[in-house]
């Protein structure tokens, strides 16, 4: 978990023409984002050189965006939790190429007036992709800040209209033994299931994704797609996500279920609120040099303006 990865490629002399125009992108996305503290539009650039795969781009959200370094690429597809492929945060990356992304449907069902089906090329055309660079807290306490593409869940839930009923919303994530030789551990009781509260899933923040730095997700970070729940400890955004299913009952989550006096059902980021086993005070920017000062963990990880309201007048020590 506290291993550091030091970029290894410095700035090329020689410049591939994809690369150069992966330069030119960035340049145009952080100039539309606005001139960055401490991080000029070149920043941007070097750090989405080594991205690889087929493009998936949106358009640039600036509203939702933060205004930080996104974290290089590399960092981002090889300092990786998917419990599945292994424990040792490069294990997602040496094994989930054998995961099976195609074909790939996802069902929604439950409390709706009209469950359905979609396979993933009709997910990837429901709603105009965006890209959102995001803050990822970790409950290990370390975090990344990563260019996602995807759209609001609120996007795909409308299709299938939620009845009264419907106060909760739970993902399911793929479970493919033979190919996932993390499963065969019984770490948590496979396969991975989160949840969220309606108005959660409902948040504009809330992102269904399917895109990193502008091209498909890689296996390890969740193909073909996960969510981005932004406020709330990465392991609330489940990855490689086959059913979604609206509930009435507060349903349990893998994590809650597994060691129930450390994840709770909200997991909202709170530095106020240590984990029984450390500080949730500070976190690690994955990337950072190593004698790097950490950083201030946030309430809500910095997105307390536009979510502290879903939460008025509830006990967030004891609702953790
Ligand atoms: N989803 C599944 N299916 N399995 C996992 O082990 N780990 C979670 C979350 N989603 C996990 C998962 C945790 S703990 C984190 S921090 C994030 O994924 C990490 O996402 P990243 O590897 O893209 O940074």
């Amino acid at each position: 978990m506290s291993r550091f990865r030091i970029p290894r490629v410095p700035a090329t002399e020689i410049t591939p023409e994809h690369v150069w125009m992966d330069r030119r992108r960035w340049l145009g996305r952080a100039a539309a984002l606005g001139a960055l503290a401490g991080a000029g539009p070149a920043a941007f650039a070097a750090r989405a050189d080594e991205s690889t795969g087929p493009a998936l781009e949106g358009r640039t959200n600036a509203e939702f965006s933060v205004m930080e370094k996104p974290t290089s690429w590399r960092d981002i597809t090889s300092y990786n939790n998917f419990y599945e492929f292994g424990t040792d945060k490069g294990d997602p990356r040496r094994h989930a190429g054998r995961m099976v992304t195609e074909p790939w449907a996802v069902a929604v069902e439950g409390e709706v007036l009209k469950p359905r089906t979609f396979d993933i090329d009709a997910l990837r055309k429901l709603a105009p992709m965006e890209e959102r660079i995001y803050r990822l807290r970790c409950v290990e306490a370390w975090s990344m800040v990563v260019p996602w593409v995807g759209y609001p869940l609120s996007e795909l839930l409308r299709q299938v209209e939620p009845t009264g009923n419907a106060r909760y919303v739970t993902f399911e994530t793929a479970l493919q033994p033979e190919a996932m030789p993390g499963v065969g551990r019984r770490i948590i009781d496979w396969p991975y299931v989160e949840a969220l509260r309606m108005d959660e899933a409902m948040h504009p923040l809330t992102l269904l994704v399917f895109g990193l730095y502008g091209k498909v997700l890689p296996n390890q970070n969740g193909a073909p797609l996960r969510l981005a729940v932004p406020w709330k400890y990465g392991f609330k955004s489940g990855k490689s996500i086959v059913r979604i299913r609206c509930v009435e009952e507060k349903p349990s989550s893998s994590w809650m279920v597994a060691a129930p006096t450390e994840y709770g059902f909200y997991a909202n980021v709170n530095p106020d609120v240590p984990h029984p086993r450390w500080s949730q005070a500070t976190e690690r920017r994955i990337g950072d040099h190593i004698l790097a000062p950490r950083v201030k963990t946030r309430m809500f990880n910095g997105y307390g303006e536009q979510v502290a309201s879903l939460y008025a007048g509830m006990d967030l020590s004891r609702d953790f």
